[in-house]
């Protein structure tokens, strides 16, 4: 709390101002999600490259810290509890889950402390920032210049309003609500409101829970709605307005598989457009699947069909070509990523060049300049300035310097069955194609070793190891052995 605000408390203790007004955020996360057909909690469904809740999580801690944030967790609660847990969010259990009425009443002590409450669907990752915020100041202005309201609803004006709540009105210009019927529920004419209830309101704690025992099971599914509380609010004589939201898009729910693949597209489609804004060229964007958190430099051209995944970072004046799939890399400016790469927790250089079809797996470390070709795979690795492994080649737990030429066919030989082993190979070696460099060893500085090598022994600097069969020439022999048979 800043010092103005506890300055404020003591001068006017008995009405609080907006400043002083307690206000949570309630996530409703504990839903099982039948209509998924997934043996995995609906929450944590991924979109954008997150799970749904993640999504709700992020939005709502840009408006109020985490420390006031609670997801209701329930179904599959430890692991609902365990992918979202680094956010700092406060959890509250309600089991079993009887309905979202019933997720709010499990919370009512979590929540006494505070004076409003903005309710969230944990299955509805659209919502921004700006949208939570508006909610809590229609709902806060609204006490201050009319009757207070004890219940906002954020509603939304939907082209087809197939499958949510309608909003009825206590008038035809009212903002005034009466009561929010669910689908199921609804008369043939009540199915024709195209106003609908996104699942996203703001309560007074107050009235909220000196209500909320109120609400009754008496529905197709057995179970405590939360929109009911609209119209038990109304008969306590309290107030409910609605407000609508911009756009409508920003509430859409995933209940279905379909929808959950709908809002993907559409959070990737955003991501796509806010990069090109930013001076990324991306090449049929729709062929292209970007996560919400990656980040891209401006004059990157991102051929179709590539993959950025996770937190990957990609600098400026980079090309990552067609069919490239990149996970959680830090990726430098200048960059050539030639198709069909596949990248997993990688760091590569400025300059650098990759692929065709190179796999980049965790550690691996590309230094400037360096080349990385054709089936190469690398694993927990250095590759030092402007060195390069153009082929066909396994490098893995290696260190490798600069300026060093790594031929065709080259394997580090790094497990023994048990343990894994270094192979270290210094500044300017070369290394002949189709070497076998069994670990742990050691190239020293400036070494060679000669083509089709197993080499086992440590090579000093400067020196020539050749680890083969010396090569026999039976002259003549085909001729004998023909003349012979
Ligand atoms: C709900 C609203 C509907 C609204 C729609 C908007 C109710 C009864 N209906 O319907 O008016 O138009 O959202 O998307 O609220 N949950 C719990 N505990 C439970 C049940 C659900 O935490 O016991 C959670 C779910 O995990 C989910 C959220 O509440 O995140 C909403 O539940 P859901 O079953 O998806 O409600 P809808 O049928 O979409
Ligand atoms: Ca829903």
């Amino acid at each position: 709390m800043t010092k103005e605000t506890s300055n404020t408390t003591k001068k006017s203790s008995s009405r609080p101002t907006k400043d002083t007004t307690r206000t949570a955020i309630a996530i409703m996360a504990a839903g099982k999600g039948t209509r998924l057909k997934s043996k995995h909690p609906k929450v944590l469904h991924e979109v954008g490259g997150k799970p749904l809740l993640a999504h709700v999580i992020a939005a709502a801690k840009q408006v109020i810290p985490a420390a006031d944030i609670f997801a209701i967790i329930g179904h599959e609660a430890a692991s609902v509890r365990h992918a979202v847990q680094d956010t700092g969010v406060q959890f509250v259990v309600q089991e079993p889950q009887r309905g979202t009425g019933h997720a709010l009443m499990c919370a009512s002590k979590a929540l006494a402390r505070y004076d409003q409450v903005i309710v969230l669907s944990g299955d509805a990752p659209l919502i921004i920032p700006e949208t939570i915020r508006k909610l809590r100041d229609f709902h806060q202005s609204g006490s201050r210049e009319h009757r207070p309201a004890a219940m906002t609803i954020l509603s939304a004006q939907l082209e087809d309003p197939t499958g949510y709540g309608r909003i009825i009105h206590k008038g035809a210009t009212s903002d005034d609500v009466q009561a929010i019927v669910e689908e199921k529920s609804c008369t043939p004419a009540q199915r024709k409101i195209r106003e609908i209830n996104s699942g996203f309101y703001a309560f007074s704690v107050k009235p909220l829970f000196a209500n909320i025992e109120r609400l009754k099971t008496d529905n197709s599914h057995g179970e405590y709605y939360l929109t009911d509380m609209a119209q038990v609010l109304c008969n306590a004589g309290k107030r409910v307005v609605a407000t609508k939201t911009q756009d409508a898009s920003e509430i859409l729910g995933s209940n279905t598989r379909a929808e959950l693949v709908e809002l993907d597209a559409r959070m990737r489609r955003d991501k796509c457009l806010k990069l090109m804004a930013a001076g990324v060229t991306i090449f049929y964007p729709e062929s292209c699947v970007i996560d919400a958190d990656v980040e891209v430099g401006a004059d990157t051209v991102i051929e179709p069909f590539v993959q950025l995944l996770g937190r990957t970072h990609i600098g400026g004046d980079c090309r990552v070509r067609s069919y490239s799939v990149i996970q959680s890399s830090q990726i430098g400016d200048g960059v050539l990523i030639r198709p069909g790469c596949v990248l997993d927790d990688a760091r590569v250089a400025n300059g650098a060049i990759l692929g065709p079809y190179s796999h980049l797996r965790p550690g691996s470390e590309i230094g400037e300049d360096a080349h990385v070709g054709n089936f190469v795979e690398t694993k927990k690795i250095r590759l030092g300035k402007g060195s390069k492994a153009n082929h066909l080649t396994y490098l893995g737990d290696a260190e490798i310097g600069e300026g060093v030429n790594i031929g065709a066919g080259t394997i580090t030989c790094n497990y023994d069955g048990v343990h894994k082993h270094k192979t270290i190979i210094e500044d300017g070696v070369f290394v002949g194609s189709d070497s076998t460099l069994v670990a742990p060893v050691k190239l020293g500085k400036g070494s060679y070793v000669g083509a089709g090598s197993c080499i086992t022994d440590d090579v000093s600097e400067e020196s020539l190891a050749i680890g083969r069969a010396k090569q026999v020439v039976k002259e003549g022999w085909v001729k004998k052995k023909r003349e012979s048979s």
